[in-house]
């Protein structure tokens, strides 16, 4: 529901904020591509028709821009309509789980990934690809990982399990969203994952957990039985854009990354 970027959120997704001109959920996809993805599910619920839209050619806007010579201002959207975009409507919002189950129809029997829009991740190689070459050496299921302070477990789904490599674990305890003294570590889940389609039955029999829903964490843990299931420490600055805090720091993050942003920025700092 977004509650934490009330009131805007009251009626805009919070997928569709912007950053440095470009909604989240854009920067979730092209991720993706730079990974070799070109199939992308959505799962969305009334109110969020804007992102089904926003993967669509607004022909309107197109001629206009054309009459007008204009039509590098919508270039960088313009690539996404090229890929395939899939749009599920969940009836109700009864968690993570339930949203990620009800992809199955359109998956069926493959691996698929997931990104979460607000987790937003700046890194040299995209995290989704570097998460796609350790999958394609174990061919297991594979979730990315952060360590966090302990006074924050409690927001996460938190992990601990067999060191496999430096970066790398296999995930021998989960628990979504502890309290710090019931935590086994202070390794959080960012919203990354490669899953195999044997998660899909796991969901079915996932029964709701914290906070009434269905979590796909608890699913994950019913796959750990029937599978290995990796975790793994990324590379790369990851900002909560769920938070006003995270979305501030990825803002200025951002601005401080172009050079001409970056000089404005600091002329406007040295006047105030
Ligand atoms: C979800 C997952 C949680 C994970 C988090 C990462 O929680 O359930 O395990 O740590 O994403 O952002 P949410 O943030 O949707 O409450």
């Amino acid at each position: 529901m977004g509650t934490r970027f009330l009131p805007f959120s009251k009626e805009i997704p919070k997928e569709m904020v912007p950053l440095m001109g470009k909604p989240l959920v854009h920067y979730a996809v092209e991720e993706g591509v730079a990974s070799g993805i070109n199939s992308f599910i959505y799962v969305i619920s009334r109110g969020k028709e804007s992102l089904e839209n926003y993967f669509c050619p607004n022909l309107e806007l197109e001629y206009f821009l054309q009459e007008r010579r204009k039509e590098h201002l919508i270039a960088e959207v313009e690539k996404l309509y090229q890929l395939n975009h899939y749009f599920i409507r969940q009836p109700r919002p009864l968690g993570f789980g339930y949203a990620v189950s009800l992809t199955e129809a359109v998956i069926g029997n493959e691996p698929f990934g997931i990104i979460l829009p607000d987790d937003l991740i700046i890194a040299s190689e995209p995290v989704f690809q570097q998460m796609l070459s350790v999958y394609n050496r174990y061919h297991c299921s594979l979730i990315a990982f952060m360590k966090v302070p302990f006074a924050d477990v409690s927001r996460y789904g938190i992990a601990s399990g067999e060191m496999l490599a430096e970066n790398l674990f296999r995930i021998e305890k989960l628990i979504e969203k502890p309290s710090p003294d019931q935590a086994p570590s202070n390794y959080a889940i960012i919203g990354r994952y490669i899953l195999t389609p044997a998660i899909f039955e796991c969901l079915r029999q996932a029964k709701p957990g914290a906070g009434g829903e269905i979590q796909l964490t608890d699913a994950i843990c019913l796959l750990m039985k029937k599978e290995p299931v990796l975790g793994y420490f990324f590379e790369g600055q990851r900002f909560d854009c769920g938070t006003v805090e995270g979305y501030n720091h990825a803002f200025l993050t951002m601005i401080l990354q172009y050079e001409d942003y970056r000089q404005k920025a600091k002329q406007i700092l040295a006047k105030t």
